[in-house]
C-alpha cells in the first residue's frame, strides 16, 4: 500500500483484514513519499514494515524523477507484492514505473471517472457544486495507466451533495465511501485472480 498522508484508507484495509471481511489478504509493506505521514504510524501499530521514499534528494542531486521511479519500482519488485494499492499516494508514477512493475497497480480517486483528475479533487468538486455545475460527485478505484486518474474502473460510487454541505461534511462523506470502496476494489481484484488461476 502506497501512501502520502493520514492513511485512513490504509486503515480501512487493515481493519477489513483484521475483521475477516477481506480474506486471504496481507499488507506486506507500506511505502510513503512523506516522512511525517500519519499512515506510517498506523502501519507500525499493526507491525507492517514501512519504507519512506523521498523524491527531494533525487531532485537536489540531479538524479531526477525518472530515477526515483526506477528505484521505487526496484524496491517494490523485491517485495514481490501481488497488488499495489495507491491509497492517497500523491506522486504521479511514470510510464517507466508502470512498465517495470511486476503486478497490478490500483488507485483511489476521490471523484467519478473523467472528473477532477489531479490534486484537490474533493475541493474542486465541492466548488463545482456551489456553482451549480454538478449535482453530485463520487469516488472510484481504477487500474493505473500513465494518464492521471484514468484507467479501467474497478468500483465506483456516487456521493450525494447537499445545499447545506460544508467542505468538511462533504469530505467526511467522501472518506466514509472511499473506505468501503477500497476494500471492495481489493475484493474484486481477488475474485479476478481466482478466476484466472482456475482457467
Ligand atoms: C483520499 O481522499 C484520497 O482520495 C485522496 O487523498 C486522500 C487520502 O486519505 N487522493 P488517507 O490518507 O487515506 O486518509
Amino acid at each position: 500500500v502506497m501512501v502520502s498522508g493520514s492513511g485512513s484508507n490504509l486503515q480501512a484495509l487493515i481493519d477489513a483484514i483484521e475483521a475477516d471481511t477481506l480474506l486471504q489478504a496481507e499488507i506486506i509493506h507500506v511505502i510513503s513519499n512523506r516522512e511525517n505521514a500519519f499512515a506510517l504510524e498506523r502501519a507500525a501499530k499493526h507491525n507492517i514494515p514501512t519504507t519512506v521514499s523521498l523524491l527531494k534528494p533525487y531532485k537536489t542531486d540531479g538524479r531526477g524523477r525518472e530515477q526515483y521511479d526506477l528505484d521505487l519500482v526496484q524496491t517494490i519488485n523485491e517485495l514481490q507484492p501481488d497488488l499495489i494499492v495507491l491509497a492517497g499516494w500523491m506522486h504521479i508514477l511514470s510510464e517507466a514505473f508502470l512498465t517495470e512493475v511486476g503486478c497490478d497497480v490500483i488507485n483511489l480517486h476521490p471523484a467519478l471517472p473523467g472528473q477532477f483528475a489531479g490534486t484537490k479533487a474533493v475541493e474542486r468538486a465541492f466548488e463545482a457544486y456551489q456553482r451549480g455545475e454538478i449535482a453530485y460527485s463520487g469516488c472510484m478505484i481504477h487500474h493505473v495507466i500513465p494518464e492521471v486518474d484514468a484507467g479501467d474502473v474497478i468500483v465506483q460510487a456516487i456521493i450525494p451533495m447537499f445545499d447545506d454541505d460544508t467542505l468538511e461534511k462533504f469530505t467526511d462523506r467522501m472518506h466514509q465511501t472511499e473506505h468501503l470502496m477500497i476494500v471492495q476494489a481489493v475484493q474484486q481484484i481477488q475474485l479476478k485472480y481466482k478466476e484466472t488461476s482456475h482457467e
